[in-house]
C-alpha cells in the first residue's frame, strides 16, 4: 500500500519534490508514495496554474490541513532554510511525520545517514560517510564529498561541490555551483553565493561570494 504524502510548497522545489516523489514510484515494483496534494499558504497563481496542468491538487493552507498532516507524511519543498525550518518545526508540534526523499538517479556511497525530512534528487552524488541533517535539501547534480556533516535544514543547491571532511551547520545554504574546500566549516545560517570558492571558515550567519570567497558587503 502506498503512503499517503503531502508536499509543503507550491514553488519551484515544491514541484521538483513532486518530481523526486514520481522518480521513487516509478522506480519501485508498486507506487511507494499517493500524493494527497499540495499545501501553501499563498500560492502565487502561476504555480496554482502549474499544479492543474500536472493534476496536483492545491489542498489549502497549512493550518487548513493539519487534519491531514495527522494522517499522511509530509515533506517541506520549500528552499530558503529559514522559512523550511519554521514550517516543519511548526507540523511536526502536531505529530506530522516528516518522509525522506531519495531520488533512485542518486548515487549514495557506504556508511551515510540521512535524516527525516531529507530531499536529494536526480545526479546528487553523496560519497562515503557523510552525515545528512534532518531536512536537507541536495539539489539535483550536487556533489557531497566523504567524511563531510550537514546539520538540519541545510541546502546545497544545484551543482554546487561540498569537499570531503566539511562541517555544514544548521540552516545553512550553499549557492548553485559554489564549491566548499575540504576541510572548512560553514557556520549555522550562513549563505555562500551562487558560484563561489570557498577557501577559509565561513562564520555563522554571514554571506560569502566570489572567489576566493569573502564576506560580502552589506548594502544599506
Ligand atoms: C549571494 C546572494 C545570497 C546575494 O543575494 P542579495 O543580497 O539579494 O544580492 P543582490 O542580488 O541584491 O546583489 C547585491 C550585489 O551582490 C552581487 N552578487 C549577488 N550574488 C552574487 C554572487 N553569487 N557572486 C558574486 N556577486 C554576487 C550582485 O552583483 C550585486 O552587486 P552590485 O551591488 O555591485 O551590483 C545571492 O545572490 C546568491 O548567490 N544566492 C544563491 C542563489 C542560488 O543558489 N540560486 C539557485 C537556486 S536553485
Amino acid at each position: 500500500m502506498a503512503e499517503e504524502i503531502i508536499v509543503i510548497g507550491a514553488g519551484g522545489f515544491g514541484r521538483e519534490t513532486l518530481d523526486v516523489i514520481a522518480a521513487i514510484n516509478a522506480a519501485a515494483p508498486e507506487p511507494v508514495w499517493h500524493v494527497l496534494g499540495v499545501v501553501d499558504d499563498a500560492p502565487a497563481e502561476i504555480q496554482a496554474e502549474r499544479l492543474r496542468d500536472r493534476e496536483i491538487r492545491l489542498l489549502g493552507g497549512v493550518d487548513a490541513s493539519r487534519a491531514l498532516f495527522e494522517r499522511a507524511y509530509y515533506v517541506v519543498g520549500i528552499g530558503a532554510p529559514d522559512t523550511r525550518a519554521r514550517i516543519a518545526e511548526r507540523v511536526e508540534a502536531w505529530g506530522a511525520r516528516p518522509a525522506t526523499l531519495l531520488h533512485p538517479a542518486a548515487t549514495i556511497g557506504t556508511r551515510v545517514t540521512i535524516s527525516a525530512g531529507s530531499v536529494v534528487c536526480g545526479g546528487v552524488q553523496i560519497s562515503t560517510n557523510v552525515r545528512l541533517g534532518r531536512h536537507t535539501h541536495i539539489n539535483p547534480a550536487a556533489i557531497v564529498g566523504h567524511d563531510s556533516t550537514l546539520s538540519d535544514f541545510v541546502s546545497v543547491n544545484p551543482g554546487a561541490i561540498i569537499s570531503g571532511e566539511v562541517a555544514v551547520g544548521g540552516g545553512a545554504l550553499v549557492g548553485a555551483g559554489a564549491i566548499v574546500l575540504q576541510g572548512l566549516a560553514i557556520g549555522a545560517g550562513a549563505i555562500v553565493g551562487a558560484g563561489a570558492c570557498v577557501t577559509k571558515t565561513v562564520e555563522p550567519g554571514t554571506v560569502v561570494v566570489g572567489i576566493p570567497a569573502r564576506a560580502k558587503e552589506k548594502h544599506s
